[in-house]
């Protein structure tokens, strides 16, 4: 059976993918070429060097791989670690979650933080933890920037103080998958050792191409594992493959073009607006969501605002009140595509993306459809109170800091 017809662009509101600027969908209708060319370098010399930006990094050294940001989970762990070691981590959501159960089925030996969902990293528990570890076992801190099933942001640059302030020579290792791009980063200053990021969220491309930023400390633990029986097995993770071939501006293997030919537009795009000007966009387009929900009388998944994410916002539906159903009936009815909950909050969060190219209108649709949705579904919600509330601050409060 064909899917219905909806007519009028559908609000893609989900905390990626996310929207696609015309611009970046036209740079990457391009004819194949040959990635072993002469000219080829032009394209991915300068690609190298411009997406470190976006990274907050001059130091760093870029892997490009065509994966999901999960892929590149597992590139950061498998290159710089070995059976058995141990990793310290906490868990606060579905993709910390993930990242440790990936961690745990790669022969890691995991020690996890439990912290409540709706909280983050907790830099005081880390150091306690490092502290503690007198002999320097623990060989990497994971943490996931922002946990986008909960809309929480953790300090990274309280992690890497707490990491310092216990003397402890761990690596760092921060899922970015939905802050890089999007909310201020920076990999030099916060020395983080892997930052991780995926196409499909602040990138504004399709998911497929996953990055890693990599500091000089983690490509020297990854040159201590060659030789080692325990090493953990990588084949097609391999930095080292990149490593021969990304200097002269190839690949080990047939790179995916249109994604390249994208990421350079994308990256225009940014440049062109600043990344502070970006960081700054995104921070009024959070806190403009964050106005709505509080109109609404509803309360964020964030336990409280120093965990407030400017990218994503997870809201709870009242008790009794099935968040499926609303995102299912904002969907259907309105063409709108609300995050779902995931595991924990299955059914009882709904999320509001706000990543990537969006301006002030585009996020006053989503609100406006989720305010229907709610009200259709019976929440008591005073018709048009989210959108009255998140226009008035945006009126206040341009999104270019000028
Ligand atoms: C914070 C975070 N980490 C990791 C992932 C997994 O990335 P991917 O779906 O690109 O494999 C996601 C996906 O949404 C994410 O939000």
């Amino acid at each position: 059976m064909a899917a219905t017809r909806r007519p009028g662009r559908n609000h893609l509101f989900v905390p990626g993918p996310t929207n696609i600027p015309d611009r970046v969908m036209r740079a990457m209708m391009v004819q194949s070429e040959d990635h072993r060319s002469v000219d080829f370098p032009s394209l991915t010399k300068p690609l190298f060097e411009d997406t470190k930006k976006v990274f907050g990094s001059t130091e760093g050294t870029i892997f490009l791989f065509p994966a999901s940001g999960t892929g590149i989970w597992e590139s950061a762990l498998t290159n710089t670690l070995a059976r058995g070691d141990k990793v310290l981590t906490a868990r606060y959501g579905q993709f910390s979650h993930l990242w440790i159960d990936m961690a745990q089925r790669l022969g890691l030996d995991v020690i996890v933080q439990e912290e409540e969902w709706g909280t983050g990293a907790k830099p005081e528990k880390i150091e306690e933890a490092l502290r503690a570890d007198k002999d320097h076992q623990i060989k990497a801190v994971m943490v996931v920037h922002n946990e986008t099933a909960t809309g929480v942001t953790s300090n990274i640059g309280a992690v890497r103080k707490a990491i310092d302030a216990a003397g402890h020579p761990a690596l760092l290792f921060v899922d970015g998958v939905s802050s890089i791009g999007s909310l201020p980063f920076y990999a030099d200053e916060w020395k983080v050792d892997c930052a991780i990021a995926g196409s499909q969220k602040g990138l504004m491309l399709p998911a497929g191409l996953g990055v890693i930023c990599v500091s000089q400390k983690a490509l020297k633990a990854a040159e201590g594992q060659s030789g080692r029986n325990d090493r953990l097995a990588r084949v097609y993770f391999d930095w080292e493959d990149h490593k021969k071939q990304n200097p002269g501006g190839y690949f080990p293997y047939t790179p995916p073009l249109p994604l390249l030919y994208g990421l350079r537009e994308a990256l225009a795009c940014l440049f062109e607006e600043g990344l502070e000007n970006v960081y700054h966009r995104h921070a009024v387009l959070g806190e403009a969501t964050r106005q709505a929900v509080a109109a609404w009388g509803l309360k964020t998944c964030a336990k409280s605002s120093e965990w407030n994410s400017d990218t994503v916002t997870a809201i709870l539906a009242p008790e009794g009140v099935d968040a499926a159903k609303i995102i299912k009936h904002a969907y259907v009815r309105y063409n709108l595509a609300l995050g779902a909950g995931l595991s924990q909050v299955a059914g009882k969060v709904f999320r509001i993306g706000h990543v990537g190219d969006l301006n002030e209108l585009s996020l006053l649709g989503a609100i406006a459809g989720a305010e229907m949705s709610l009200i259709d579904n019976g929440v008591k919600v005073t018709p048009g109170s989210g959108v009255a509330a998140a226009s008035s601050y945006l009126r206040e409060n341009p999104l270019n800091k000028g």
